[in-house]
């Protein structure tokens, strides 16, 4: 039985974010012709199963907290975007390695992807099965908030295979959510909430936030009692990350908003967890809960089984036949590259199969535990030291199988996924070595 004091040990100077692709690319691009598509161009391994992400940028207000790539919604820009979204979508489809694999789950991801009309919904949706194979038991994600969703688009998704509804909610209670500029009111959220219920999806799944400016632990255990009380699938729970870029950052250097300590947030964690899993939920990585049976695939299979991941639009990420890319995260620069025939590519890399341990751990991690049993020998070598830091402080077991957290290690869950990345890797990093000092201090 672990002491309360030693479980909440504050273990580093913060918790991280958890790792969202590794490695990430680094490398300008010399060739944005779509001649450069040509390493697509060759037949994938038998079976190859694929993730498809598409990025929807606008929004209607902004979250005071949200440093995501996202723009102010205008209708003529939504034009422009979704022409270039479905030319870059067109030339990938058209490649061999793309046309021979099956796509095993759609993420359409933001921003803000319910602000789009249902005609512009349903017109992407045909358009993808138009141009991919597509799984017998595909999932297509559709993300969005409570403002923006309503029941005739809510049916016409249900129409089209939509399976999966994630919406942005945060908290449930007004006086918390006004000021952070949420777009939407608690009466809102819980009214869509049950109309997405009715309609029977067979997965709804809501992001929470905990630690935020005057959330007691009160008004947090509330906003988990609502969730279990809505009969949610699947809820993630975000701690607040306060980002330079933001306006909640301004507000909190003015001192017009005051945020809370890290131990309240390994308290709020432990706390939303624990209520959680009581009510019969199972966490499944370091954000996830779920009912028995709900999970998020399109997750499992990027960070477990590292699908080939093609992500289309603005900002958007992708790792393709051992090719990594990110596309550029400005709007005007994004549509100009594909009204002009070039691909939208910012920074790109080769992965090098040295990587391929540290991506195993550093993404595999985020689901709890790693089945090394196909490289025990080759990761007991490469990560002895990491092993021991992390065995001596109780956040993980080692089995003969598997490495897994600890219930201590899973406060800690991103920290230690970032325990793997590579040397190399490391020093492609911007800011990584003063970050690292910064750490010791
Ligand atoms: C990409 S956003 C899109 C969700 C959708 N647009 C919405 O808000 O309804 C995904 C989630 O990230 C979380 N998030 C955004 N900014 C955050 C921050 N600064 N710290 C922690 N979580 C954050 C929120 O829970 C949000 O729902
Ligand atoms: S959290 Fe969602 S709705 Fe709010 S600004 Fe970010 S992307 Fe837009």
């Amino acid at each position: 039985m672990i002491a309360q004091a030693d479980f909440f040990e504050v273990l580093y100077p913060r918790r991280e974010i958890g790792v969202s692709h590794y490695p990430m690319p680094s490398l300008p691009v010399a060739d944005k012709s779509l001649k450069s598509l040509d390493f697509l161009n060759q037949r994938p391994k038998p079976n190859n199963g694929m993730l498809l992400y598409l990025h929807i940028p606008f929004c209607e207000t902004f979250c005071s907290f949200c440093p995501y790539n996202k723009i102010k919604i205008d209708l003529a820009k939504v034009k422009k975007y979704l022409l270039s979204l479905t030319k870059e979508l067109t030339w990938y489809s058209q490649t061999q390695y793309v046309a021979q694999s099956t796509i095993d789950a759609v993420y359409f991801g933001g921003g803000t992807p319910s602000l789009l009309t249902s005609n512009e919904l349903r017109d992407l949706l045909q358009t993808i099965k138009a141009h991919f194979r597509l799984s017998a038991a595909l999932e297509i994600t559709v993300e969005g908030n409570a403002s923006s969703f309503n029941e005739e688009k809510l049916t016409m998704l249900k129409n089209e295979g939509v399976n999966r509804i994630s919406l942005g909610i945060q908290t449930f209670n007004d006086r918390i959510g006004i000021p952070l500029n949420l777009p939407h009111s608690s009466a809102q959220a819980i009214e869509i909430i049950q109309k997405i219920k009715k309609l029977h999806f067979p997965n709804l799944s809501i992001d929470l936030m905990y630690n935020l400016p005057g959330q007691s632990m009160d008004a947090w255990k509330k906003d988990i009692e609502q969730a279990v009380f809505l009969n949610i699938d699947h809820i993630t729970l975000f701690h607040l990350v306060v980002v330079p870029t933001t306006a909640l950052f301004r507000k909190v250097q003015n001192r017009e908003l005051f945020v809370q300590d890290l131990h309240n947030e390994l308290m709020m964690f432990h706390e939303g967890a624990r209520n959680l899993i009581l009510n019969g939920y199972q966490q499944q990585s370091t954000y996830d809960f779920g009912l028995p049976g709900k999970f998020h695939i399109y997750a499992v299979k990027h960070f477990v089984e590292k699908y080939d991941l093609l992500g289309l639009g603005m900002g958007s990420f992708g790792e393709i036949n051992r090719k990594t890319y990110i596309n550029s995260g400005n709007f005007a620069e994004y549509v100009d590259s594909v009204e002009n025939n070039q691909l939208p590519i910012h920074l790109q890399n080769e992965v090098v199969a040295d990587e391929d341990i540290h991506a195993q751990f550093s993404m595999g991690l985020r689901f709890l535990e790693v089945d090394f049993s196909g490289f025990k020998e080759e990761a007991s070598r490469r990560f002895f030291k990491v092993f021991q830091r992390l065995l001596k402080k109780d956040l993980i077991v080692i089995s003969n199988e598997k490495i897994a957290l600890t219930q201590k290690g899973k406060l800690w869950g991103n920290n230690i996924c970032k325990e793997f990345y590579s040397d190399e890797y490391k020093l492609s990093i911007p800011g990584w070595q003063r970050m690292e000092e910064l750490a010791k201090k």
